[in-house]
């Protein structure tokens, strides 16, 4: 299992490496979108459609129908269209003043690696009502399952004034109530796959919902694990729905059309657990913009960072203006051992809720069932690969295998169960299957062969699931996304990590649990791993922080969850803040941080114009006045960003300033002392080093200044600072290294703006044939 999802997800992306590299020819119709930037004025131009299809028809032949060929009016929080183009028709659009990017419409997955193993969220909190109730969480997703009790509206009033969003039905038995009050899908590709509605036939959409700010249930588990309460952060707040994937994929037109309605419907927080493979310039990325846009109408958004690690540079969903979070371990672990004839037993890493009793069973090695009027041999059929083994001899057997995606072949072949051997590194998530499956280490294998070996009547059983506490967490895992941030080197990604590993939420259950089309089981509850569960945490984290700060932008509750982190152990990660940013997250500390590092829309401005936008371009993205007279290419050093990253080109000196501002939100007389814990080479001060409010809101300037000796292949340093005034702790973290992408991005933009960047493609590809 763990193999062939892993399988299936490289080659997905090697699929999408492919047709990104590929070209559509003649006059096969393409969904594109063709990106405007935001409104000139506030408000929704009402001719927006009919200009729309002006535009249309002007570049569609005559005889071809603009409004056949309309996919999605975008215009309800940002300018353009989806359309099915020819590859000429595209050239004209992209030559057009008014139009900032013309951009295919490409598949984008979901942050899940499914069949994960679980671990369940016991939060309780207190509630700020009625406040929580008017907080609207927005998900995008693979729709919603309306009838699991974590969306009932018991004792819930109907929803706030504020809402201006729907439920659209599809003409089927959806239906929404006062917690899930809304909900809609986009299916810009057609997929016939699924009922058109929003409805969740996958478990996904459902599972991160339910995370976030599903209402409690108790009795939940699956099959008897992890047993008890399943909650989510705010489970007074709302939820709407916005299904933008479907079983083909989630496609970035349906993203943005999500995105706008989203917006405009009224939202307060916006989820999103998916992600492209490829690193994209910020307004070619589908989540970019339209998380761009969220942010300029104060509506903060939570992106998963990808299940792309531990490699380096694999994190996505990277934008200043939004969250991104990785995944991290908690604190209990789903352990199914493996008991030998011979008494010895070995620890086994599984979701296993399959009961063997007490008796033991016949147990073969897979390279003695081996096929060979099938040309296979013992090292192939030790990997139990389908097609390879002889498979009467498995039949009524236990079989142990080498790490592959054998399980299904055993499986089917009526095996009883398998022991898998696999990797130490990848032994950090559990996962379930459909018969008995543990994981052990190669070591174990090893001696477990041995005793196969030395014995006439091998026998053993695999037990069912022990729940142990794991005192490592909270750990990132191995799966986690990693950093360094692949566009922008100076601002430190991902942001901060959450419990994504053996979560425990909703399921739909039209959905298998574990993913196979031979598991015909049903769950309301399914235990699964990934950045897409740790997303969704802190997504219910910021909508619980804005139920008592209703006002705050989306950087201060941003910030807010950052500085209020709690510091992780790199002993732990090597890869220290490149797997955790900030640290883990700590949703009641962060209803008081003190301290805010705030952002406004300008401020992304000045961003954007020092990582190389010019006025023109600009102004066609953010359409109101902004210029970039005055603001040079520079550093993103100075964004008012709440962690500090220092990105040194290869043999460069580690020298920099970062000017930040704080916004006092504590109580209004206060002193803040910096207190700067740095490694004994790199020199760090903090002007001024003490901050004195007597007001609430009140805002204080200090500079940054770091100071080290020439850098070469330097791994990451870290650092932090903290501003504490006896009660508060705001820390950020400061990070140093030598630059490893292959490129600059501070120095040019424009050359980066195609999509499939070769070099990290090829990376991307060399994963593939290492694993
Ligand atoms: C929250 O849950 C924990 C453990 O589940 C329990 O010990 C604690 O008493 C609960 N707190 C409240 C306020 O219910
Ligand atoms: C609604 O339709 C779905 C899918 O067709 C079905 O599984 C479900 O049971 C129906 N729900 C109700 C309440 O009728
Ligand atoms: C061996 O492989 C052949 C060809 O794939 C297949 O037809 C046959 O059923 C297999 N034999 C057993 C015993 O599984
Ligand atoms: C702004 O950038 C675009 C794209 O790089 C370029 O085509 C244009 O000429 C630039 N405009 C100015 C005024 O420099
Ligand atoms: C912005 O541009 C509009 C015309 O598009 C103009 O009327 C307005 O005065 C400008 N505002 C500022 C602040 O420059
Ligand atoms: C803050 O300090 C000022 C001057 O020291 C004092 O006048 C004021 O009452 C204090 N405010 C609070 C809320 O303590
Ligand atoms: C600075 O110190 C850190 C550990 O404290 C070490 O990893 C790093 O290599 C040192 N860098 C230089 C340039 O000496």
């Amino acid at each position: 299992m763990a193999i062939a999802k892993m399988n299936s997800l490289f080659s997905l992306l090697f699929i999408s490496f492919l047709l990104l590299g590929s070209q559509s020819y003649g006059e096969e119709r393409k969904v594109y979108i063709v990106y405007m930037g935001g409104h000139t004025s506030e408000g929704v131009s009402s001719s927006s459609l009919s200009s729309h299809l002006g535009m249309l028809k002007k570049v569609l032949p005559s005889g071809v129908s603009a409004t056949d060929k309309l996919v999605y009016n975008y215009g309800r929080s940002f300018k353009g269209f989806a359309a099915r183009l020819t590859d000429d028709e595209v050239k004209k659009f992209s030559e057009m003043g008014e139009v900032v990017s013309v951009l295919p419409n490409t598949k984008l997955k979901l942050h899940t690696t499914r069949s994960w193993d679980f671990i369940g969220l016991t939060q309780n909190r207190t509630l700020r009502l009625p406040t929580e109730s008017d907080v609207i969480v927005g998900v995008l997703d693979t729709g919603i399952w309306p009838e699991s009790e974590s969306f009932s509206d018991s004792g819930m009033s109907p929803p706030p004034s504020k809402w201006k969003g729907k439920c659209q039905t599809g003409g089927t038995n959806f239906t929404c109530n006062n917690k899930l009050i809304g909900a809609r899908y986009y299916n810009s590709e057609n997929d016939p796959s699924e009922i058109k509605s929003p409805r969740d036939v996958e478990g996904h959409g459902t599972h991160t919902s339910s995370t976030a700010a599903g209402r409690p249930v108790g009795d939940a588990s699956y099959f008897g694990l992890a047993e008890g309460i399943a909650r989510g952060a705010v489970p007074e707040a709302r939820i709407a729905m916005y299904k933008v994937c479907w079983l083909s994929g989630c496609w970035s037109a349906d993203i943005l059309a999500a995105f706008d309605d989203a917006i405009a419907d009224g939202v307060d927080i916006i989820s999103v657990s998916l992600g492209s493979d490829f690193p994209s310039q910020y307004f070619e990325d589908p989540i970019a913009i339209g998380s761009y846009h969220a942010m300029k109408k104060g509506i903060l958004t939570s992106n998963s960072a990808g299940n792309g690690g531990p490699f380096p540079i694999s994190v996505s969903n990277y934008a200043p203006w939004s969250l991104t979070v990785a995944a991290s371990s908690i604190d209990r672990k789903f352990v199914s051992n493996v008991v030998l004839g011979n008494g010895n037993t070995y620890i086994g890493i599984s979701i296993n809720n399959f009961n063997m009793g007490n008796s033991v069973y016949p147990l073969i090695y897979g390279g003695q069932a081996v096929n060979v009027s099938a040309g296979s041999t013992e090292l192939i059929s030790s990997y139990c690969i389908d097609g390879s083994m002889n498979t009467e001899k498995i039949e009524g057997n236990l079989v142990l295998c080498n790490y592959g995606d054998g399980d299904e072949t055993i499986y089917n072949a009526k095996g009883l169960g398998m022991i898998m051997s696999v990797d130490d590194n990848l032994q950090d998530v559990a996962f379930s299957f459909m018969f008995p499956v543990t994981i052990i280490t190669t070591d174990d294998a090893r001696e477990i062969l041995a005793y196969i070996k030395s014995t006439s009547n091998p026998v053993a059983v695999i037990k069912v699931s022990d729940e142990w506490s794991d005192p490592l967490a909270p750990t990132v895992v191995s799966f986690s996304s990693r950093g360094p941030n692949p566009i922008t080197p100076d601002i430190l990604k991902p942001d901060l990590t959450a419990p994504g590993v053996d979560i425990i939420a909703s399921w739909s259950p039209m959905a298998s649990p574990t993913g196979y089309e031979e598991d015909k089981r049903s769950v309301n509850f399914n235990i699964i791993s990934g950045t897409s569960m740790s997303c969704p945490h802190v997504t219910g984290a910021a909508a619980y922080v804005k139920s008592f700060h209703p006002n705050w932008s989306p950087a201060a509750i941003k910030s807010a969850l950052m500085t209020t982190a709690i510091p992780m152990d790199p002993r732990k990660n090597e890869d220290a803040e490149f797997a955790y940013g900030s640290g883990h997250i700590n949703p009641v500390q962060a209803v008081d941080p003190g301290l805010v590092y705030d952002a406004s829309a300008q401020d992304y401005i000045t961003f954007l114009c020092a990582q190389g936008y010019n006025t023109t371009t600009l102004r066609q993205v953010t359409g109101d006045n902004s210029t970039c007279n005055g603001i040079g290419l520079g550093k993103a050093w100075n964004l008012n960003y709440p962690s500090f990253a220092l990105s040194v080109p290869d043999g460069g000196y580690a020298t920099g300033s970062f000017y930040r501002t704080v916004t006092n939100v504590g109580p209004p007389n206060s002193t803040y002392n910096a207190i700067v814990f740095s490694p004994a080479n790199l020199t760090i001060s903090v002007v001024p080093s003490t901050l004195t409010f007597s007001q609430v809101g009140e805002k204080k300037s200090f500079v940054v200044k770091v100071n080290g000796g020439r850098l070469f292949q330097q791994p990451i340093m870290s650092a932090c600072i903290t501003w504490f005034d006896g009660k508060h702790s705001v820390r950020s973290p400061l990070v140093v290294y030598t630059t490893i992408l292959p490129f600059d991005m501070d120095t040019d933009v424009t050359a980066l703006s195609s999509l499939g960047r070769p070099n990290l493609a090829h990376k991307k590809k060399g994963r593939i044939g290492g694993n």
